[in-house]
């Protein structure tokens, strides 16, 4: 069989800890209180955009120059870009809410920038800029406005003409993943591109540059952080193009996707910001039963995996649980011999410092009932995201290292090696100052895990930095099938002594 070659990446845009502690707020979009912006408008005041008709030649992204000029600057002062250009009641009135006021704004910009923005710190004295916006074809056209008064008390002083791509339906952002050849994208909205993913542009480039010996992406969850700004999930769409236009792109759920009270996630949190998965499984496929619970199963070349979905419960009983010990023994290790186990948030072990304050090491509840299943099943490899860093664990079972090597393995499946790899893109997770025996390689970066087969008994891992593309942690498994057949621990079911 030919070489296979799998990438694995978890491209987390928000930080874990802020995750936790912020909710939802932290989305950028939610600073601005367009619900209370009041009315300014001043015929003095100009904003021109040039120019107003983009993609000529076909392009999906532009550049456009805003030139503004005001009589009133100050150095709050900020450009909203809204798409549909018209944001105004004229095509949503109100309905009756207290907190819609005049001028009622149909939608939250999609990207804004201070008037004062890098070149243009003369502003506040000389009341003229002029800023640079990319944008993406989203199937609406764009208009610009000017506010005062910052981003908590806007006041509306100006709006741009109108800016529309010659081509605004054009077939868009093709994403292709295992099961489904998906060759249109549904474009609804907008994007802004968030500081909040400082790694992430890094970690789409050096996949883009591997593509030609990437053959599948599993991305595990927390994959734009949109939190109910939709426009969110264009842009990162609009990102991830290169590499889900070639090769299948398989995403999980994490807590930003579904996480919502009272809707039927494990977790009673607002992570998702309403979300409620609704965005994960209409702009991505996987090829779940069920695709509102997200756990599925999938093979590729000698490969099989069962992604879970740590924001239903997982543990023994559930429905979860009976699908990933369906998922785990129904795998022809001879034919697929490397099986993955991965979920978001993570079930295994992680010496994360929120981790490590809880005691276990682990999302609470999280290996209790599913570690006889790595163990019966001979799970080789579990990955999972959350947690905004890089650690590799020994081949572990019971929390002791079953094997005391640490770049070779080979022989029977007697322990899983658990892989924490969520420093795709968002702000970094610091460890706990306890490093535990079984944590063998802890790195607070950006990177990305890739896996190779070369053939049914020779697997090579790969961590490397998103910053260099290099690799900073590998090892190899290198075993038969008479050793995943190899009774260990629990693994075997009982014999008789009758002959
Ligand atoms: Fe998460």
């Amino acid at each position: 069989m030919e070489k296979s070659l799998l990438l694995l990446v978890l491209l987390s845009l928000l930080g874990f800890a802020l995750a936790h502690t912020n909710g939802f707020g932290e989305q950028p979009l939610s600073k601005i209180a367009i619900h209370r912006t009041t009315l300014a408008l001043n015929n003095n005041a100009s904003v021109i955009v040039s120019p107003s008709l983009v993609g000529l030649k076909g392009e999906d992204t532009e550049w456009v120059t805003v030139d503004l000029v005001s009589p009133n600057p100050s150095s709050d002062d900020w450009i909203g870009v809204f798409s549909p250009a018209k944001f105004n009641s004229s095509t949503c009135p109100p309905e009756n809410d207290p907190k819609e006021q005049t001028p009622y704004i149909c939608s939250s910009p999609i990207k804004y920038m201070f008037a004062n923005h890098e070149s243009n710190s003369q502003y506040a004295s000389t009341g003229k800029a002029s800023l640079r916006f990319q944008l993406i074809n989203q199937r609406a056209d764009f208009s610009f406005a000017l506010f005062s008064g910052g981003l908590a008390n806007p006041k509306l002083v100006a709006v741009s003409n109108f800016i529309s791509f010659d081509n605004p339906k054009a077939p868009l952002y093709p994403r292709l993943a295992q099961g489904k050849s998906w060759n249109e994208a549904e474009r609804d909205g907008s994007n802004e591109y968030s500081n909040y993913q400082p790694g992430s542009l890094n970690t789409t480039d050096q996949l883009v540059n591997d593509l030609n010996d990437i053959d599948i992406v599993f991305h595990i969850g927390d994959i734009t952080y949109a939190n109910g700004y939709i426009s969110q999930w264009d842009q990162f769409t609009s990102q991830v193009e290169p590499i889900a236009s070639k090769v299948p792109y398989m995403i999980a759920s994490g807590n930003h996707e579904r996480d919502w009270p009272n809707t039927g996630s494990f977790y009673d949190k607002t992570d998702s910001g309403g979300e409620c998965g609704v965005l994960a499984e209409t702009m991505f496929y996987v090829p779940a039963e069920n695709r509102a619970k997200f756990w599925y199963s999938t093979s590729y070349g000698m490969f099989h995996f069962c992604i879970a979905d740590t924001e239903h419960d997982w543990r023994e009983g559930t429905e979860q649980y009976k699908f990933i010990e369906h998922c785990l023994a129904s795998v022809d290790r001879q034919k697929q011999p490397w099986l993955i186990f991965a979920a978001h948030r993570v079930l295994g072990y992680s010496s994360d410092y929120y981790y490590g304050l809880e005691g276990a090491f682990e999302e609470p509840m999280g290996r209790e009932s599913l570690q006889k299943l790595w163990q019966k099943y001979k799970v080789d490899l579990a990955f999972y995201g959350h947690v905004h860093n890089y650690e590799r664990s020994c081949p572990i079972y019971q929390n002791q290292c079953v094997k005391s090597e640490r770049s070779h393995y080979s022989g029977p499946v007697d322990g899983t090696i658990h892989v924490v790899v969520g420093g795709g893109g968002s702000h970094l997770s610091t460890f706990s100052g306890v490093t535990p025996r079984w944590s063998l390689y802890r790195d607070y970066d950006y990177g990305f895990v890739k896996l190779t087969a070369f053939n049914h008994s020779s697997l090579l891992f790969e961590y490397k930095k998103s910053s260099d593309g290099k690799v900073y942690d590998s090892f190899t498994i290198a075993r038969e099938y008479k050793d995943v057949l190899a009774c260990v621990h629990d693994s075997c079911a009982p014999t008789t002594l009758a002959s």
